[in-house]
């Protein structure tokens, strides 16, 4: 069954009835830049086409009640009360997963002219968005419960302020300390087409991949070590890339070119050192991308995710054995760059490949990883897609 015929049957079982609509939207993979956008830099990552369903209906009462296939117990709250649920008021009162589609209803509420005069709201969630993969699972849902209520409530909101609403949701009900690229990529996808964000102003440009004409497709190796950037390493490298920029003088790492980079080494420390030399440089290689995408076309990317890559794994210090293996294995099979994608800390690792080999590439991960006795990774092929939509 597909996830838009689950979310379809679950709204059923939860009202007795169809839903009003079904919207949906997408996860991402990032193609380079990572860990630029909360230090005020650039990314360039796409849509893919595994997306997130909500089926959605209006309720008489001022009630938000959420379903998912996450979790067997739906979660209910009033529009009213979905403030004093969340961790900025003393620890999250809810399930993790319902805080997602839940914190998009809190911030979009406030968007409203008169909140205490919104419809309340029934809302099923299934997904073919792999959790925990660093696909954006997150940004996914928050896209389509950003889309329904847009829809449903009249808000006549924009992609940006969507995105914001998702953003919101995600850092101050879910309390993950995330940037805006996940939310901003899925909102913005377009079909062989990636997103090139600077994540200061929030000016979005669509380059064209190209990767189809070029013979090419992008792997996905998700090796299925879960991560999670509500705690831990996340935070810790976005403190230390705070503390960087402090002791630099600039209100954020985005502030400092390459040749800034020597005098950085004097004034700090080794290890927050080498977190602002990948932020610095990944940066460059995100603008360096752009401009070979644009003039050469995706055949010229490879060198530059296979150093931000290496830069992840030695200087940001966020890769597992198995994305390095995954990278290192996707190259020696091939692939014409690879580099891990995400947050880090597990999930997934991308590989530019021939058409032809893509089902070599496949194999020489899968055989590494049973050889370096990992759980088996699973691989499967994506395409730059489309934005949030309204399906039935
Ligand atoms: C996660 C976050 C993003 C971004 C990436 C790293 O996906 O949600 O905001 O920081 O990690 O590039």
């Amino acid at each position: 069954m597909t996830a838009q015929n689950t979310a379809v049957d679950l709204l059923r079982t939860l009202t007795g009835a169809d839903p009003e609509g079904v919207w949906s939207a997408p996860g991402r993979v990032n193609l380079i830049g990572e860990h630029t956008d909360y230090n005020e830099g650039f990314v360039l990552p796409f849509a893919i086409p595994h997306r997130t369903y909500a089926a959605v209906s209006r309720r008489r009462d001022g009630r938000i009640r959420v379903a998912s296939t996450f979790a067997e117990t739906p979660v209910e709250a009033g529009i009213g009360e979905l403030a004093a649920l969340f961790p900025s008021h003393d620890g999250l009162r809810v399930p993790e997963w319902s805080a997602y589609p839940l914190g998009v209803a809190w911030a979009l509420s406030a968007a409203a002219n008169d909140a205490s005069a919104l419809p309340g709201l029934d809302i099923a969630i299934a997904s073919d968005v792999p959790i925990g993969a660093g696909l954006s699972s997150s940004a996914a849902i928050e896209g389509a419960t950003g889309a329904a209520l847009n829809a449903l409530w009249g808000l006549g909101l924009d992609a940006v302020a969507l995105a914001q609403a998702g953003r919101k949701a995600e850092n101050e009900a879910v309390g993950a300390p995330t940037g805006i690229m996940d939310q901003m990529s899925s909102m913005l996808g377009r079909a062989d087409a990636a997103t090139f964000l600077d994540c200061r102003t929030l000016r979005a440009e669509s380059i064209p991949t190209g990767f189809a004409p070029a013979g090419l497709e992008v792997l996905v190796i998700d090796t299925r070590v879960e991560h999670a950037h509500a705690t831990g390493g996340y935070r810790d490298r976005r403190a230390a890339c705070e503390r960087g920029a402090a002791i630099m003088g600039v209100p954020a790492l985005r502030d400092l070119h390459p040749s800034d980079l020597p005098r950085a080494a004097e004034l700090m420390d080794d290890a927050t050192f080498r977190r602002v030399r990948h932020v610095v440089t990944e940066d460059q290689r995100v603008l360096d991308t752009v401009v070979a995408l644009r003039e050469h076309g995706p055949r010229a990317i490879g060198d530059l995710l296979i150093a931000s890559h290496a830069s992840m794994r030695d200087d940001f210090e966020i890769s597992v054995p198995e994305l390095d293996a995954a990278v290192d294995t996707a190259l020696a099979a091939g692939a014409v760059g690879a580099r891990m994608t995400g947050g880090g800390f597990g999930g997934a690792a991308i590989a530019l490949v021939d058409r032809e080999r893509v089902g070599a590439v496949s194999e020489a991960v899968g055989r590494a990883f049973a050889d370096a006795g990992f759980a088996a990774p699973h691989t499967f092929t994506v395409t730059p897609a489309a934005g949030p939509r309204r399906d039935a």
